[in-house]
């Protein structure tokens, strides 16, 4: 399994400063993911703002983080341990790699991919996380009613998820069809180090909420 192109992982692992292989994060390290609890997994946690903020809207749930960025690993690490956060573990990796070993079916209750990377360029952008392939495999790990949280700020990757879901319109419902509803709310949404880039630059980031069928 470990030669799945699936697993390949592009872009920084640790930031360009980092030069001191702190791995205090793995204390959060997942062990496994117990079909029982009430699970959320946030694809491409970043920094964590996004894990935080649904860690502390309902100790019960259990959210896991799935992120290779070790800067960013550590920094939810340290937010966790500051916010007595006891419901948040890590996977360090790729999320293809995470759901195969750690996952079992029908156990996951909800997924945020927010801002994943949008891989510009047309000869990147099969380096995509969001395709059919994605929806095809996360859909058996989901529970009944599971939904799925994406945001971007990038006009072609949202047309090809858009494409995407419909193609998947058998497996999948998109729950926020009008324009208001796409609208990226960030009394409820976590302002992450992403979606404060895209304010920053003029770009108006597209919400996009999905139920498994
Ligand atoms: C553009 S950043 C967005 C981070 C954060 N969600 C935010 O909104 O600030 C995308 C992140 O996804 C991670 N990532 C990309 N592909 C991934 C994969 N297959 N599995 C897990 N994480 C991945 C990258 O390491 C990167 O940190």
């Amino acid at each position: 399994m470990k030669n799945n192109s699936h697993y390949r992982l592009y872009g920084r692992t640790k930031g360009r400063k980092n030069n001191k292989n702190n791995d205090s994060f793995l204390k959060l390290k997942l062990i496994s993911v117990d079909h029982n609890k009430y699970n959320i997994l946030d694809i491409g946690s970043g920094f964590g703002e996004s894990s935080i903020k649904i860690a502390k809207r309902d100790k019960k749930k259990i959210v896991i983080c799935c992120e290779k960025y070790i800067d960013g690993l550590n920094n939810l690490f340290k937010e966790a341990q500051k916010e007595q956060l006891d419901n948040i573990f890590i996977y360090k990796g790729n999320v293809h790699q995470m759901l195969d070993e750690y996952c079992s079916k029908n156990s996951l209750s909800e997924v945020w991919i927010f801002f994943p990377d949008p891989w510009p360029k047309k000869k990147h952008n099969k380096r995509r996380l969001i395709d059919k392939y994605f929806f095809n495999k996360i859909k058996t790990y989901l529970k009944y009613g599971a939904i799925i949280n994406i945001a971007s700020d990038s006009k072609s990757y949202i047309s090809q998820i858009l494409r995407t879901i419909y193609a998947v319109k058998e497996d999948f419902l998109w729950v926020n069809q009008s324009k208001s509803e796409w609208e990226y709310d960030s009394e409820t949404l976590p302002e992450t180090k992403y979606y404060k880039k895209a304010l920053e630059n003029g770009l108006k980031p597209l919400y996009v909420k999905l139920k498994k069928l």
